[in-house]
């Protein structure tokens, strides 16, 4: 026998889950809070720059849905991006009075038309956001946070998501949530914690759940050069420059963040110059750079692209719902196609609030669980269930340094059908799957870019989706 049903279990407590936690948590809800590492590790908490959100006197919703879609290339989801502006700015509202000391002034980061980034000390928002979200739910009666526990799988009975299996045995709930973060480690150069190697979709996936735009993996342009230190696009926002090896520059810093990383990989090198900014506006960062051992007060920093966020995932409605009853993802874990082929900057974290909220709510309409289910008849390391169409996902995913690097050089900034081919060998099953949407879109669109075919095709306007025992298929999501 399992332990008694939770109301709801969320995998992941980043700003996803944790917003997830806490609404569910406010309506009387039990939840149950698993995380694979240490809970405050996740992607979240290493976001810097801020929360894009219409909460300046000169914007509106629908002038920042206009830059989220410019920025997408003909692919956002209109009713996505339509959920994300409008109520974007309550929910940045709610973490203001809750206690996040967002800066006095809005950012400008690439893409946006006007300052609407909400800040913290300009680049340690999301440390901000998740620390008072995460000391809120430490506090509050009803969540429970287990650390250091990884789902292996889902548990799936008679078409429903009843859990997960952990390797110290099934987790039972009335409806699991998965805000897990994103692949972004599985590429060797990363702004990503290393655990962050898509977990969600490899779980979702062998349990019979659709996974969509898997090929948009989006690379950000200035992370300093050997380590994964982000030098976030806000520092561009403030005059921040690119210069190439002869000091010249050769970019509109503020592009784009697909448009930018290309133009660096184009160039084989580039420097950040931050001497002519305000770096008291970023305290934290500053003294991260000058821990790696620059001075950005007499000297450029050395920068290249690397992979940053998971544009696609568990392909989910408005409400997180997937296409199993009982499972839901949220942030980074899924694929609502608000981003379309590109992400605006800052519309991550926003879309973990947005989303998370709205994936909590419709999580609570679910029916009871069983009361005790059953323990289900596998080990906790098997797959549990996996739809019979879907491949098996290893007892315990782990990603080496090989695979890292091999999905860095054959699926990276610029793609080469040929590497393409040879990645989908591979019996990871994410980075097989990255690779099979990105042969599958013979286009270059948004983060998506293929050197045999670098411009956009219009037939190719639509969300690659593969759901269990079809072949990947475009679709127009609405
Ligand atoms: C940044 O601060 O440049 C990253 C923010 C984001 O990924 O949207």
């Amino acid at each position: 026998m399992s332990e008694a049903p939770c109301d709801l279990l969320v995998v992941g407590a980043g700003a996803a889950g944790l917003t997830a936690a806490l609404t569910a948590a406010e309506r009387g809800a039990r939840v149950l809070v698993l995380t694979k590492g240490h809970a405050p590790d996740s992607s979240s908490m290493h976001a810097q720059g801020g929360i894009a959100g219409a909460v300046g006197d000169d914007d509106t919703a629908a002038l920042h849905a206009v830059d989220t879609e410019r920025a997408g290339r003909e692919l956002c989801r209109p009713s996505a991006v339509k959920v994300l502006t409008e109520e974007g700015p309550e929910r940045v509202r709610e973490l203001v009075a809750l206690g996040v000391p967002f800066d006095p002034e809005l950012s400008l980061e690439g893409g946006h038309s006007r300052r609407r980034v909400s800040s913290v000390e300009g680049a340690a928002t999301g440390w901000a956001v998740t620390s008072v979200l995460g000391r809120l739910a430490a506090r509050t009666e009803g969540i429970a946070t287990r650390e250091a526990t990884t789902a292996l799988g889902l548990w799936i009975d008679g078409g429903r998501c009843l859990g997960v299996v952990t390797p110290g045995g099934p987790i039972a709930a009335r409806a699991t949530i998965l805000a897990m973060g994103g692949a972004a480690a599985l590429w060797a150069r990363s702004t990503n914690p290393v655990g962050q190697i898509g977990d969600a979709i490899a779980i979702a996936h062998a349990a019979g759940a659709a996974v969509a735009d898997l090929e948009f993996m989006q690379f950000h342009p200035t992370v300093l050069a050997g380590s994964r230190l982000l030098l976030t696009e806000a520092l561009r926002g403030d005059g921040a420059t690119l210069l190439d090896a002869n000091g010249d520059r050769f970019v509109d810093e503020l592009a784009p963040r697909d448009e930018v990383a290309r133009a660096i990989v184009r160039k084989g090198r580039a420097w950040l110059d931050l001497r002519a900014i305000d770096r008291s506006r970023f305290p934290g960062l500053m003294v991260e750079i000058e821990k790696a051992g620059f001075d950005p007060a007499t000297e450029p920093i050395p920068v290249s692209p690397a992979a940053h966020y998971t544009i696609g995932g568990v392909v989910t409605d408005l409400v997180g719902r997937t296409d199993i009853p009982g499972l839901f993802a949220a942030g980074e874990s899924a694929a609502t196609g608000v981003h379309g082929a590109n992400r605006l900057a800052s519309n991550s974290l926003l879309e973990c609030l947005v989303f998370g909220r709205r994936a909590a709510l419709a999580a609570l309409d679910e029916p009871a669980a069983p009361v005790r289910p059953e323990t289900p008849p596998l080990s906790a390391a098997t797959p549990v269930a996996a739809h019979p169409a879907a491949p098996a996902p290893p007892r315990e995913r782990t990603a080496s340094q090989e695979l890292r690097e091999q999905v860095w050089r054959e699926a990276g900034v610029m793609r080469d059908p040929a590497d393409l081919a040879d990645l989908a060998g591979s019996p990871d099953v994410v980075a097989a799957l990255v690779a099979r949407f990105a042969l599958a879109r013979s286009e270059s669109r948004g983060v998506h870019y293929r050197i045999d075919a670098p411009t956009a095709d219009p037939a190719f306007e639509g969300h690659f989706v593969l759901r269990p025992g079809q072949d990947l298929k475009l679709e127009h999501w609405t």
